[in-house]
């Protein structure tokens, strides 16, 4: 059996976590991230018989019952991943009947996955139904993006339609758009069920004044979606107090989209 501390996947996650801490997104314990792994790379570092604790879900995850993810611990600090992988980490895999995550490796304190767990796996589950190579999900409280929060209408319409004004790549990032939230009780079910509604349409999802998620086929994807938003959150932030004298039109919009390729929303243009 391999080293499990050398696995691509938790080498990964601690470099990721730490990355994000390091931009001043995961405060304390805020954020978490969860990756649905191949059972068989998995296999070579852990015997899968071997469950150590069961965990209830509290919700139905029967659509991916016997998928594994690694996800962050609840509680646990980014700043603090790289550190102690097997501590702030843990490798579950979803029961046969959807209802328990049966602990694999980690969470060697006892811990458990993130509260926000149920809005994980139902993203997992909506994002999937879409796009079966869907394999990230992440949630974080980027600066700009929460700041921005505060001071814009919060739609999925508008919210994207600023966003797309503030950097000539957005439209071609997020072609789709950001769905937008508003304030709801962080770790519930019920917020698990309105992100989930809204990973059906967007990669990116933003929590009103609490933080973003962001879903992808590989970390770089989900990532690097949430780091694009951000950055234009910074912009829209670095210029709403001045006067205006530039902007990407929409007909530059349309002119990015259509050179790229992309299928964009239409309707989040004004018209
Ligand atoms: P956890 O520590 O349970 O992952 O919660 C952090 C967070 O960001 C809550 O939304
Ligand atoms: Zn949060």
């Amino acid at each position: 059996m391999k080293n499990i501390l050398n696995a691509p996947f938790v080498e990964e996650m601690m470099h990721t976590a730490a990355n994000m801490y390091r931009l001043g997104w995961d405060e304390r314990n805020g954020g978490n991230i969860s990756w649905m792994l191949d059972a068989q790379q998995v296999g070579e570092y852990l015997d899968l018989n071997q469950v150590l604790r069961v965990l209830p879900l509290g919700f139905d995850a029967k659509a991916i019952a016997g998928k594994i993810f690694i996800v962050t611990g609840s509680g646990k600090y980014f700043k603090n991943v790289d550190r102690d992988p097997e501590l702030n980490l843990g490798i579950v895999r979803i029961s046969e009947n959807g209802q328990d995550a049966e602990l694999l490796w980690g969470f060697s304190d006892g811990g458990r996955p993130t509260s926000e767990f149920p809005a994980h796996l139902m993203s997992h589950m909506a994002r999937l139904a879409v796009d079966p190579e869907n394999r990230v999900v992440m949630h974080t409280h980027p600066t700009y993006t929460l700041a921005m929060n505060y001071v814009h209408e919060l739609s999925d319409s508008k919210f994207t339609h600023s966003l797309w004004q503030m950097c000539t790549e957005c439209i071609v990032v997020f072609p789709e758009g950001v769905g937008v939230l508003p304030w709801m009780l962080c770790g519930t079910n019920t917020i698990g069920e309105a992100t989930a509604e809204k990973m059906k349409e967007f990669r990116v999802v933003i929590w009103g004044m609490h933080g973003v998620y962001g879903a992808g086929k590989t970390m770089d994807e989900a990532f690097g979606l949430i780091e694009t938003v951000e950055k234009a959150a910074q912009i829209y932030m670095l210029t709403a107090h001045l006067p205006r004298v530039n902007t990407i039109r929409d007909e530059e919009m349309i002119e990015l989209a259509e050179f790229f390729g992309v299928n964009y929303r239409k309707d989040f243009l004004l018209g």
